[in-house]
């Protein structure tokens, strides 16, 4: 997906009445009717009367050059002449993947993918995901995660010593907690909660870039241990293998299995 920020900037409110007239002439009606069109909305900052905020987003470059050439481009530019208005595209960016965007459509369309094809994840794709999880919140801001990227034949061919589940993903996350940097309290520390969420966050991070997963725990520890020398106060939390899904994938049959609120959730 292709997601642009576009800043229209004016004077005596002239952006904001450039947004107003494209919404009710029903030209972003009709461009959000457009072939490959994911978004087309209007923000106004809150600190800046001058300024308009569009988000316009696009399922690829494919849709955004027919939008460019469509005779809603000329509407476009014919009302950004009436008011004056100046342009700055502020933000745009490219997922490589079948990218959501949306928050709610993250956590909805995450699924255990167990069927990888060759693709491979780019170096940029990876870093993002790592970033997600520096994000993450730890106990006390512990940050006790310790994570191996595991993308080298040989790296691969340890892991695969340790689980059958890396389904073919061309590169692994063996996120790990060290016991000596979590939080405790007495006998009870939060080092595993801390690594999990850590976890989540890159997870969800990898779904919203368009980058397939699965969370794996079924793996010797005592073999991973002895294949990646972790230290003894290292335990590995999870795997995250990552990659692009095969074509003949069928989906996970438990996705759509989900309890109602009302078996599990107690308002007291
Ligand atoms: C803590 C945890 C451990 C998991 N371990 C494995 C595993 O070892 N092997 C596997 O194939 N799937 C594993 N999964 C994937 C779950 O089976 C899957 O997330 C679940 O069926 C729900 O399906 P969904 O992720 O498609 O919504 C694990 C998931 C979680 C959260």
């Amino acid at each position: 997906m292709l997601v642009i920020n576009i800043y229209y900037t004016g004077k005596d409110g002239s952006a904001r009445k450039f947004a107003e007239e494209m919404t009710e002439s029903g030209t972003v009606e009709l461009v959000r009717k457009e072939e490959g069109n994911f978004g087309y909305t209007y923000f106004f900052p809150k600190d800046d009367p001058e300024d308009v905020l569009l988000v316009d987003k696009w399922k690829n470059r494919a849709a955004l050059d027919r939008h460019h050439k469509s005779p809603m481009m000329e509407t476009i530019s014919k009302l950004r002449q009436k008011y004056h208005l100046s342009m700055r595209v502020e933000q745009y960016f490219e997922t490589d993947g079948k990218s959501v965007g949306d928050f709610e459509e993250v956590i909805r369309t995450r699924t255990a993918v167990r069927k990888f094809s060759d693709k491979p994840v780019s170096d940029e794709m990876i870093k993002r995901i790592l970033e997600a999880g520096r994000y993450a919140p730890t106990a006390k801001n512990m940050q006790p995660q310790e994570i191996y990227v595991l993308k080298s034949k040989e790296a691969l061919k340890k892991i695969d010593k340790a689980t059958p589940c890396r389904y073919n993903a061309p590169i692994c996350l063996l996120v790990c907690a060290d016991k000596d940097k979590t939080w405790k309290n007495g006998d009870y520390s939060t080092y595993e909660m801390d690594a999990c969420i850590v976890a989540t966050h890159m997870m969800l991070e990898a779904t919203n870039l368009g980058v397939d997963n699965i969370w794996i725990k079924y793996f010797d520890e005592s073999v991973v241990r002895k294949e990646f020398n972790l230290p003894e106060s290292v335990y590995p939390v999870c795997l995250l293998p990552l990659g692009y899904r095969a074509e003949e994938y069928a989906g996970n049959p438990l996705h759509n299995k989900r309890k109602a609120l009302a078996e599990y959730v107690h308002f007291v």
